[in-house]
């Protein structure tokens, strides 16, 4: 097999691991798919009011991207490195443990960028948390950080990392079509609150 063909593994694997449902239940915070928008995601576990839970969740869903960057970069080259945590994105999304139905791709887009352009991943955190101290709404600051970021990768690193970014960030977007469409209405849930309806 080649390189790549095992950075795409590597990465769907670990990518795939899913943490806010491990977490969650291990902590005793119940399903969290059953809670809330239903996410995997930080946001949701947030909603079970264990803010604890919520940060390992965060710390494993962006860590487990970044790893696999590292460890591929470190094996196999720097284009195995972006390969992986690209996969670790898509395993994210579309984890094969949970019927490939998973999450929104925030964090593990967070982590694949620490691991292959750490700067960004700053600016990325920057954005978020300027826009969620605004707004108090986690999907309108995902989305800011992840429209700015491939345009800065296209502005400052090799063009092919930010075609991969561009592509990480229109996924992240459709995924969060429903949240846009409560943001348009004036629906959406603030951080920490739970939605009206679940969706
Ligand atoms: O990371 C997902 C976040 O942007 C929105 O989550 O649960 O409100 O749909 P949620």
């Amino acid at each position: 097999m080649s390189s790549l063909l095992l950075a795409v593994a590597l990465g769907y694997i670990l990518g795939s691991i899913p943490f806010g449902v491990i977490v969650t239940y291990a902590g005793g915070g119940g399903d969290v798919r059953k809670i809330g928008s239903g996410n995997i995601g930080t946001t949701n576990v947030l909603r079970t009011g264990r803010k604890e839970l919520a940060v390992l969740t965060l710390l494993g869903d962006t860590l487990k991207a970044t790893a696999a960057v590292l460890i591929a970069n470190h094996l196999w080259g720097e284009p195995a490195g972006i390969v992986a945590g690209a996969s670790a994105f898509v395993g994210h999304v579309f984890p094969i443990w949970l019927r490939f139905k998973g999450g929104k791709g925030v964090a593990t887009y967070l982590g694949a960028l620490i691991g292959v352009a750490w700067p960004v991943a700053l600016l990325f955190t920057v954005v978020w948390i300027t826009v969620a101290a605004v707004t108090r709404y986690s999907s309108a600051s995902a989305l800011a950080a992840s429209a700015i970021a491939p345009v800065v990768l296209a502005i400052w690193a090799p063009e092919p990392l930010a075609l991969v970014f561009v592509g990480l960030s229109v996924v992240l977007w459709a995924l969060h079509w429903e949240n846009i469409t409560r943001l348009l209405a004036g629906k959406e849930s603030r951080i920490g609150q739970r939605p009206a309806a679940s969706g």
